[in-house]
């Protein structure tokens, strides 16, 4: 399977610190931000990596990642989101001749996490078709996608809730089958002007194509001044991308 990640975006809620470079560059401890998520692709065996970015700071990407050797990888593809404010979906629809056809593992660029996702890639694997998503519990899950969970089945997700019907967050980890790049072109920009990855797994809960794994260790995204402090504080306690 091929993994893609979303590190574009205009990191408005990380002001001043993105006025001159992108979210994704900034220092979680003792790496740039962009290195755990490739970390944890690379880890659950996933070779074959495109990265999405866009803005003035593109082209640090390329400086500072090359071909992703360091990763153990051979090369690593870019593409670029002209804009960079017209959400996650949108951003995710220009990996479509990449993805080519096949499943695809897609991670935000500012999400950090303890272990690994071994099993759940596994496991979408041999998913014959449709989605799956990874949940972990949170205590403030009106910051996030919110799963509605019951006997084991996801019946909705619910971006950034008022009264969240659970304490469920979809993190920032998705996996999908090519129908993704259909259903993204069916979806309508949300009240905040983008198009929602939550319209996506809508899409797939509707269909009856969701399926879901709940997260084991710690997550945290990183793209709030607070999030961006704990995450940081979390990497320099425990360590992240543990294999085991
Ligand atoms: C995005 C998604 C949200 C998800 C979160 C995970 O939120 O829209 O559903 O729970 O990432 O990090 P954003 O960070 O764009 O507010």
């Amino acid at each position: 399977m091929k993994g893609v990640i979303l590190a574009g975006g205009l990191g408005t809620r990380l002001l001043p610190m993105t006025k001159v470079t992108n979210k994704h560059l900034l220092p979680v401890y003792d790496k740039p931000m962009i290195f755990y998520p490739i970390q944890s692709l690379v880890n659950a065996g996933i070779k074959d990596i495109m990265l999405v970015t866009g803005g003035n700071s593109a082209g640090d990407f390329l400086q500072l990642l090359g071909n992703g050797r360091e990763f153990g990888l051979k090369e690593l593809h870019y593409t670029y989101q002209e804009g960079g404010d017209a959400g996650i979906a949108d951003a995710l629809d220009l990996a479509e001749d990449f993805a080519d056809g096949g499943k695809i593992v897609v991670m935000l660029g500012d999400n950090i996490i303890e272990r690994n996702i071994c099993r759940a890639v596994a496991d979408f694997f041999t998913q014959k078709e449709g989605a799956k998503v990874m949940l972990k519990e949170v205590p403030d899950p009106r910051r996030f996608g919110v799963a509605e969970i019951k006997d084991n089945r996801i019946f909705a997700v619910e971006e950034k809730p008022q009264n969240p019907k659970t304490n469920y967050a979809v993190i920032g980890i998705y996996m999908y089958d090519a129908e993704v790049f259909e259903i993204i072109k069916t979806l309508k920009p949300s009240n905040r002007g983008e198009l929602e990855i939550t319209d996506v797994n809508n899409a797939y809960i509707q269909r009856g194509a969701m399926t879901y794994e709940i997260l084991e260790g710690w997550w945290t995204d990183a793209g709030t001044v607070e999030s961006l402090y704990r995450a940081t504080q979390l990497v320099a306690q425990n360590g992240a991308n543990r294999l085991e």
